[in-house]
C-alpha cells in the first residue's frame, strides 16, 4: 500500500478525519484508530500514518450508534406539543440513537401511500437522526404499494394507542402469508386480547398486569406460530422469560424494553407506569433481565410512546399506556454495563448490530464501509436521570433518578451532531428503507396490457 501523503484530501481515497479512542473489536476493548472517509463511511481502522486531521478522545470509548426500532414520535397527530417527529429524533440523538423505527399508529394511521409519503415529507429537514417508516396493513388494497414505499410492516394483534381494531384471528395466517411476499420487515404487537379481563378496581400497574396478563403474550406467540418462514418477522416487546426462550428457539427476532428489563409492577403506582403490555412482577422483570444479559434477547428496543403529562396524572383506569424512552434506552443500559450487571458486546449486539441488520441498514458495527454512525462514551461520566434536563416535551419520565451513561459525542456520517453533550442542530436525517426491500416499479405502459 503506498504511503499516506500529509494533507492528502486531494485524494479520493484518502480519509478525512481520524477518530481515535478506544473500542471493543475482536473480543477485546483496544485503542483504535478509525479512518472515516468523505463519503461518511468508515475507511479503515487500525494505525493509519496519514496527516488528516485527528480527534483522540483518550480513555474514551467509541460505540457504534443504536438503532431503536420502536417508536412513537406522535405525527400527525392531535397534541405536536407533546411530541413530533423533531423533538422525537432530536432525544434519539441525544440518547445515541442514530436511526428510529417509527410506528404507524399515528392520527390518522398510516394505512396508504399518500398518508406514508405525506409524514415522509414531514421528516425532510426537520429531523436530528435517521428515521424508517413502517406502514399498517390494515387497508388490503393499500398492501403492494406500501411495500415499495414503506420500510416496514406493524401488525397489531390486540387493541392499543390510535388502533381500535385488529385483525380477526381467521384473517392472521393469510395476512403473514401475504406479508411474506411482499419481503419487508414485519413487527408484531404480540398480546392476545382474548386472554385481556376486566378489573373491577384498575387502580395500578398491579392490576394492569392482571388485565393484560403474561398469558395473552403466549397466545399470541402461539398464534404467531405458523407464520410462513419467509417472514421477516419480530416481535415487540417480549416480557416474559418463557416468550423470550420460545422465540429464541423458533429463531425468530424479538425485541425487550429497558422498562420491562428494569421495572416491575411494583415500582411505582400511577399512571406513568401503566404501559402495553403491561410492567410484570419482579420475579418475571429479574428472570427478563437475566435472559438479556446471557443474550439470548436478540435486540433492545424502547417502544418510546410519550403521552402528556396531565394524561398520566389522572386517574390510572382512565389514562393512556405508554411511556418516553428513546433518550434514555441505551443510557441506562450503559450504567450497567459500568456496574458490571451486563456484558458490553451483548449491549452492542442487541442495541446497535442487530436492530440495524434487521431493517436492512449498513451501520451498526464499526466495520469498514459501514456508515460512521459513531458514539464516544465516556464510562466514568454517571449521572441520573433527571427529567428537567431530559429533551422530552412530555416533561416526565419512569426513570427518574436512575443512573444513566449519556453518549458525549454523536457522529452521522461522520459529522457531528452532538458534541459535549450538546445537538449540533443539522436537521439531515433521512427517511431510510431496507437495502433489501423491493423499489418501486416503473408502471407498465397501458399498451402492453
Ligand atoms: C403505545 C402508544 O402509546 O403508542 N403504547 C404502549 O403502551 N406501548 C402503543 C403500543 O405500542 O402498544
Ligand atoms: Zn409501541
Amino acid at each position: 500500500m503506498a504511503p499516506h501523503r500529509a494533507g492528502g484530501a486531494e485524494r479520493p481515497d484518502a480519509p478525512a478525519w481520524i477518530l481515535a479512542g478506544r473500542a471493543f473489536l475482536r473480543g477485546r476493548l483496544q485503542p483504535v484508530e478509525i479512518a472515516i472517509g468523505e463519503d461518511g463511511r468508515i475507511q479503515s481502522i487500525g494505525r493509519s500514518r496519514t496527516g488528516a486531521p485527528r480527534h483522540d478522545v483518550g480513555e474514551a470509548v467509541i460505540l457504534p450508534a443504536a438503532t431503536d426500532v420502536h417508536v412513537h414520535f406522535r405525527e400527525p397527530g392531535p397534541d405536536p406539543r407533546t411530541e413530533n417527529l423533531a423533538t422525537g429524533t432530536l432525544q434519539a440523538a441525544y440518547g445515541g440513537v442514530g436511526l428510529v423505527g417509527e410506528m404507524p399508529n399515528t392520527e390518522p394511521p398510516v394505512t396508504d401511500v399518500p398518508r406514508l409519503e405525506a409524514k415522509a415529507a414531514r421528516v425532510r429537514g426537520r429531523a436530528a437522526v435517521d428515521v424508517l417508516l413502517y406502514a399498517s396493513p390494515s387497508d388490503p388494497t393499500a398492501r403492494g404499494r406500501l411495500a415499495e414505499r414503506a420500510g416496514g410492516f406493524k401488525v397489531y394483534l390486540s387493541p392499543t394507542t390510535g388502533i381500535p381494531s385488529v385483525p380477526d384471528p381467521t384473517e392472521l395466517p393469510g395476512l403473514l402469508r401475504e406479508l411474506a411476499g411482499l419481503d419487508l420487515p414485519v413487527a408484531v404487537h404480540a398480546e392476545d386480547p382474548a386472554e385481556f379481563t376486566v378489573p373491577e378496581h384498575l387502580v395500578g400497574p398491579r392490576e394492569w398486569d392482571l388485565a393484560r396478563p403474561p398469558s395473552a403474550e403466549a397466545a399470541a406467540l402461539e398464534r404467531l406460530a405458523s407464520a410462513p418462514a419467509g417472514l421477516r418477522l419480530h416481535v415487540a416487546h417480549v416480557t416474559t422469560a418463557a416468550g423470550a426462550d420460545r422465540l429464541r428457539r423458533a429463531g425468530v427476532s424479538f425485541e425487550a424494553t429497558p422498562h420491562h428489563l428494569l421495572l416491575s409492577e411494583r415500582t411505582g403506582t400511577d399512571a406513568r407506569f401503566k404501559v402495553n403490555p403491561p410492567l410484570r412482577s419482579e420475579q418475571e422483570r429479574a428472570a427478563l433481565w437475566s435472559r438479556f444479559c446471557d443474550g439470548t434477547v436478540p435486540l433492545l428496543a424502547s417502544d418510546h410512546a410519550p403521552h402528556s403529562a396531565s394524561a398520566k396524572d389522572g386517574e390510572f383506569a382512565r389514562a393512556p399506556s405508554g411511556m418516553p424512552g428513546v433518550e434514555t434506552m441505551l443510557p441506562l443500559l450503559l450504567a450497567r454495563v459500568r456496574a458490571g450487571d451486563l456484558p458490553l458486546p451483548t449491549l452492542l449486539a442487541a442495541a446497535c448490530d442487530r436492530p440495524a441488520r434487521w431493517l436492512g441498514q449498513a451501520h451498526g458495527r464499526i466495520a469498514p464501509g459501514h456508515r460512521a454512525n459513531l458514539l464516544v462514551v465516556d464510562f466514568r461520566a454517571r449521572t441520573p436521570v433527571a427529567a428537567a434536563r431530559l429533551h422530552a416535551p412530555c416533561g416526565w419520565t419512569a426513570f427518574e433518578g436512575w443512573e444513566a451513561i449519556f453518549p458525549r459525542e454523536h457522529y452521522r456520517d461522520g459529522r457531528a451532531i452532538v458534541r459535549h453533550g450538546e445537538f449540533e442542530g443539522r436537521l439531515e436525517g433521512e427517511v431510510v428503507r431496507p437495502e433489501f426491500a423491493r423499489r418501486p416499479e416503473a408502471r407498465p405502459p397501458r399498451s402492453a396490457e
